[in-house]
């Protein structure tokens, strides 16, 4: 198959002896939709940072492309980096800054911060971050400033500066949650886009399966730091359900 992403045996302890990973294996193929669920704590943000190298694991193998990225220091690991787009459930962009400037900072890896520091963008990026903006339906929003902008509209200028970068995978870290039922479905139908249209490879943690079911390709869950079920979203029936979430667990939809 078409792997973008193959993880074996991958295990994260953390200093404090909290074992958040533990002998997690998957494969990614490239262009899905991966889904990663599970209750609190199960070790979702641990596995995306993990791959992106936020974090180091503490054993197992992580490949992409095919080549291993466990060890990965200095400029390979910048590289690696350049290729893994991330998006967060708090936005995380600079406040006080306009759109255009919030995304002409995912060329960051490439600009180097001194560039990006004084604002010494090229007339491409800067064609290339209008063209992204557009893509995620904030035309004529350019000289906003990011804090006047509702948290729906954060997140989607957190994605177009994502794909400043041109990620092969884009890594979504419960991009939704903190908007409401309809906002998220309209920032969930952007991650979709930008799977098919452009064909990157999305990684999201989600909560709610009713979301998983409409926008997963394929879902993956954790369960204290292992691997509980892999398969289609139509998978997850009730017993599923209460393998993953445990017996009491009611599922919510958010419609
Ligand atoms: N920096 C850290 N140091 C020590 N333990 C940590 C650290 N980060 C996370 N943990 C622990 O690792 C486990 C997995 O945490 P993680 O944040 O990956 O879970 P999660 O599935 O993302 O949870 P949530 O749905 O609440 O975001 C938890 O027990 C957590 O307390
Ligand atoms: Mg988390």
């Amino acid at each position: 198959m078409n792997e973008i992403l193959t993880v074996d045996n991958l295990e994260k302890v953390y200093p404090n002896g909290t074992r958040a990973l533990n002998d997690v294996s998957f494969k990614v193929n490239k262009g899905e939709f991966l889904v990663v669920i599970g209750l609190s704590g199960s070790g979702k943000s641990t596995l995306l940072r993990c791959i992106n190298r936020l974090h180091d694991p503490t054993a197992g193998s992580i490949r992409f492309n095919g080549s291993e990225v466990t060890e990965l220091k200095g400029s390979p690991l910048r590289s690696l980096r350049a290729k893994i787009g991330m998006i967060f459930q708090h936005f995380n962009l600079v406040p006080r800054k306009t759109v255009m400037t919030n995304v002409l900072t995912g060329t960051l890896s490439r600009t180097g911060t001194i560039a990006s520091i004084f604002g010494i963008f090229s007339q491409e990026d800067k064609k290339r971050a209008k063209e992204l903006i557009d893509l995620v339906g904030l035309t004529g929003k350019e000289q906003q400033r990011a804090d006047n902008l509702s948290g729906g509209q954060q997140q989607r200028v957190a994605i177009a500066r994502a794909l400043m970068q041109n990620p092969e995978i884009l890594l979504a870290d419960e991009p939704v949650a903190s908007l409401d039922p309809s906002t998220s479905h309209s920032v969930m139908n952007y991650l979709k886009k930008v799977q098919e249209e452009l064909g990157v490879t999305v990684i999201c943690n989600l909560h709610f399966l009713s979301l998983v079911r409409e926008y997963g390709t394929r879902v993956i869950a954790l369960k204290d730091g292992k691997l509980v079920f892999e398969g289609p979203p139509t998978d997850i029936d009730e017993q599923w359900f209460q393998t993953i979430y445990g017996e009491d667990a009611v599922e919510v939809t958010i419609n």
